[in-house]
C-alpha cells in the first residue's frame, strides 16, 4: 500500500523538506515523498471544478496521477497565519474524486503553537473533501534540532509509527469474522 507523505511548504529555506523526509523514512518503502514544490502547480486554472474529473491542463493530470496512485496521505504542514499554507488548499482544491474516502493523517509543525492551528484548520477541509482523518500529530520544531538540522529522537518517532501504523489499519479491508462452530 502507498502512503503519500506530502510536503506541503514551497518556501526555500523551508525546514517542510526535513520533516517530510523523516516521515517518508518511517514509513519506508510503501512511503511515497510528494513534494508540492516540484509538482508546478499554479494557483488553480481549471475551467470546470474537478468533481467534473475534466481537467484541461498537464500538469493537474499530472497530480490526480499521482494521488490516485496513494491509498493513504500524510500532510505534513506548517503553520501560516493561524492556518495551513495557501500551497496546500491550492493542491487540494485541484483535484476532488481523488481524495474521496482515502484516510488521512495530518504532521503540523510551527512556532509557538507547534502547528496546532494549522491541523485545526485543515481538518474540516479534508472532511469536505471525504478523506477520512485518523490523526494528527504536532512537532514544536524548534525543540528537535541540532546543528540546525532537524533531530526528531525516539518519541517523535514512535508517534509518527503509529501514525502510520493507523492509516494502514484504516486501508486493511475487515475480513468477516465466520460464525463459532457450536
Ligand atoms: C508566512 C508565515 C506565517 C507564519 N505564521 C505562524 C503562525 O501563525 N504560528 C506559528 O506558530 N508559526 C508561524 N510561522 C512560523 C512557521 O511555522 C515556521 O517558520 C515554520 O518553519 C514554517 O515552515 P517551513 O519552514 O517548512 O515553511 C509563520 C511562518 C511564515 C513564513
Amino acid at each position: 500500500m502507498t502512503v503519500g507523505i506530502v510536503i506541503s511548504s514551497t518556501r526555500p529555506g523551508r525546514v517542510g523538506d526535513q520533516i517530510g523526509a523523516w516521515m517518508a523514512g518511517r514509513a519506508g518503502a510503501g512511503g511515497d515523498l510528494i513534494d508540492l514544490a516540484e509538482q508546478g502547480l499554479p494557483l488553480l486554472d481549471e475551467p470546470e471544478h474537478a468533481s467534473t474529473g475534466n481537467y484541461a491542463r498537464a500538469h493537474t493530470r499530472r497530480w490526480s496521477e499521482r494521488i490516485a496512485g496513494c491509498a493513504a496521505l500524510v500532510f505534513v504542514t506548517p503553520e501560516y497565519n493561524s492556518s495551513f499554507p495557501a500551497s496546500l488548499k491550492n493542491a487540494l482544491d485541484f483535484l476532488y474524486h481523488e481524495w474521496r474516502g482515502k484516510p488521512v493523517g495530518v504532521v503540523a509543525y510551527g512556532g509557538v503553537s507547534s502547528g496546532g492551528r494549522a491541523a485545526q484548520s485543515l481538518l474540516p477541509v479534508l472532511v469536505h473533501l471525504g478523506m477520512i482523518p485518523v490523526g494528527t500529530r504536532l512537532v514544536r520544531f524548534r525543540d528537535h534540532l541540532a546543528d540546525g538540522r532537524f533531530v526528531p529522537g525516539d518519541a517523535l518517532d514512535s508517534d509518527a509509527d503509529d501514525l502510520l501504523a493507523t492509516l494502514r489499519r484504516a486501508t486493511t479491508p475487515v475480513v468477516p469474522v465466520p460464525p463459532l462452530a457450536s
